[in-house]
């Protein structure tokens, strides 16, 4: 199972939109079980969830107090994604949500003011020494600014081959608790969020080969270190 925080400190950037789309593309790509938590008071997305009538994703009710406990279950009940969503601040919660996540999205808007803004959520998941990527939101298509924002951020970090652009069919299809790629007519929205999975699903693969790897690695030099004493009879005699 892993773990997915969407997160950035500047309000309205997308990462309700983007935790609903990505956990419903992340299911009908067979990346599921995903599940969703919703860590803002506002609620957004539980109130999307709500007015959802697909059963995929579920939905968990959790507190960050008891988030890691949470997670150990989802694990053993079998889910193989969790996307949790945050909300626009800075604060210990978010700090707890990033502490159990393998990947942290952060969406941002290709302004200069969301740029500006971005620094200190890019400084805690870089503190907490979590990989980031970003993704460029609500574009204005051809506009120069997106290029732009897209290199000034590659500065900090991994961003998203794919754009989300501003379409009001990603607000309109969240209404009823659906999703662009559950709508007819919003193909070229619903491309973009295909194309985002395939980014994400890819990153998160090779994180988790990079952490198998790891553990491999740690496994062989246990037992290196455990056949040590015997070896070091054997020299002695
Ligand atoms: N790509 C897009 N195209 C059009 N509208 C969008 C797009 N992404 C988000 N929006 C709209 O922008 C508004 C803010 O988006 P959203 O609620 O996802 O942001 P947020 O970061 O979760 O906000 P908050 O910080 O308040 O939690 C919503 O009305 C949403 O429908
Ligand atoms: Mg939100």
């Amino acid at each position: 199972m892993q773990v997915l925080a969407i997160t950035s400190q500047k309000g309205g950037t997308g990462k309700t939109t983007l935790a609903g789309h990505v956990a419903v593309e992340a299911e009908r790509r067979g990346g599921g079980p995903v599940a969703l938590i919703d860590t803002d008071p506002q609620g957004s997305l539980s109130h999307w969830w709500n007015a959802r009538e697909a059963e995929t994703p579920v939905f968990v009710q959790t507190l960050v107090e008891r988030l890691p406990d949470d997670l150990e279950r989802l694990r053993q009940e079998g889910i193989k994604l969790v996307i949790i969503d945050t909300p626009p601040a800075i604060t210990s919660t978010i700090v707890e949500v990033v502490r159990v996540s393998d990947l942290v999205v952060i969406p941002i808007r290709p302004s200069p003011h969301d740029l500006r803004a971005a620094g200190a959520t890019v400084d805690l998941v870089e503190c907490l020494n979590k990989p980031l990527v970003f993704v460029i939101n609500a574009a204005n298509a051809r506009a120069r600014i997106t290029t732009e924002a897209a290199i000034a951020l590659s500065q900090h970090g991994a961003v998203a081959s794919s754009i989300v652009h501003q379409r009001t069919n990603f607000a309109a299809s969240m209404i009823d608790g659906r999703t662009v790629m559950e709508i007819p007519n919003a193909g070229r929205s619903a491309a973009e969020i295909v194309a985002l999975w395939d980014y994400l699903s890819n990153r998160l693969m090779r994180l988790q080969s990079a952490a198998a790897g790891e553990q491999e690695v740690h496994g062989a030099a246990l037992a290196m270190a455990a056949q040590e004493p015997e070896r070091a009879v054997q020299w002695t005699r």
